[in-house]
């Protein structure tokens, strides 16, 4: 097999229409109070910075769930009904931990996998597509690169074989409550009975580790913030002063999440030509960027048995700080 055929990737509209961005930056910074959707955190910069980040000593998440997944993957293929003939990753970003799931796959006796990686960066798709490719040569990839409803409409469409969904990383943690519902259904909707789905999710714990995680001592997450402002200025022509930002991480423990903004130094105004927008903001007004919710057991497997699955198992790094459910289809 020559790698063209290994390797198909999908490119959906979304994932690089500008009128999107543009209608999504007016929405945004017209609200009251004022937020930037977080999938646009990823253009190229943006994907190297998250990389960076999840080398970074505060970011405890990506180190825990290796762990889990270096311990642990033998046990988790183990407790699936159905060896899956397929892995459907979503947000699959370097694919650096997928790679531990790959291997305890063709160990307990699949000779090919068909692997469907869906990324809202095309770049970091190809990228860790070919470096998979370069280490497994009977691995056959098929890849979305979109935001994760469109893929998974066009990919239930095309499916054949038993299947196990990843969600890895805590991404579920991005979502709000009712995002995270619907998104869980619309992962059910696309798998089937004996399918399963293992999902990765950041657990409550202290305001200290929590806020330094997501406010490292470098500046890195900082970094990946402002790269929104930047990416506005070069995409929709506007003159954001990323200088006159600063990077803001706060623990709502009422409402279990990490709050991320950006929030304007000084009074200021500015101009978004493409959009033919100016922005108006009060010293120490907020954009907020995102959200990371954080979880404990009976929330997950509420959130699990809400939407069509059941925890069958969780497995946990040796400080407790991470979980990796797997919920079978129910
Ligand atoms: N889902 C991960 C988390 O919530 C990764 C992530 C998404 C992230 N957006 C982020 C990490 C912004 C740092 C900053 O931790």
């Amino acid at each position: 097999m020559t790698p063209t055929t290994q390797l198909r990737i999908h490119r959906s509209a979304t994932s690089e229409s500008t009128q999107a961005f543009a209608d999504d930056v007016r929405r945004g910074l017209s609200a009251h109070p004022k937020n930037l959707p977080p999938k646009y955190f990823y253009d190229p910069l943006g994907s190297q910075l998250f990389e960076a980040i999840c080398l970074l000593p505060e970011y405890y998440l990506t180190r825990a769930e290796d762990e889990i997944l270096a311990v642990h993957s033998e046990e988790i293929i183990g407790s699936l009904d159905i060896l899956p003939e397929t892995l459907l990753e979503l947000g699959s970003g370097s694919a650096a931990k997928t790679r531990r799931l790959i291997d305890a796959l063709f160990r307990q006796g699949r000779s090919t996998l068909r692997y469907v990686p869906v990324d809202i960066s095309a770049t970091a798709l190809e990228r860790s597509a070919r470096e998979l490719l370069g280490k497994y040569p009977t691995l056959r990839i098929e890849a979305y690169a979109s935001d994760y409803d469109t893929a998974l409409v066009r990919w239930r469409t095309e499916r054949d074989g038993s299947t196990l969904a990843l969600f890895l990383g805590s991404n579920i943690g991005n979502f709000d409550r009712d995002e995270a519902d619907r998104f869980l259904r619309s992962v059910r909707h696309a798998l089937r009975r004996g399918d399963a789905l293992l999902i990765g999710i950041d657990l409550k714990k202290s305001r200290t580790l929590l806020e330094a995680a997501y406010d490292d001592a470098l500046g890195v997450t900082a970094a990946f913030n402002l790269n929104l402002l930047v990416r506005i200025n070069r995409e929709l022509n506007a003159d954001f002063d990323p200088r006159a930002f600063r990077h803001v991480a706060i623990y709502n423990q009422d409402r279990g999440r990490v709050e991320l903004y950006l929030e304007s130094a000084r009074a200021q105004r500015v101009r978004i030509a493409a959009l033919g927008l100016e922005v108006a903001f009060a010293c120490g007004e907020r954009i907020h960027t995102e959200n990371s919710y954080k979880y404990d057991l009976d929330e997950i497997s509420e959130l699990a048995r809400r939407n069509g699955f059941e925890r069958r198992a969780t497995w946990f790094d040796r400080q407790r700080f991470f979980s990796s459910n797997l919920l079978l289809v129910t």
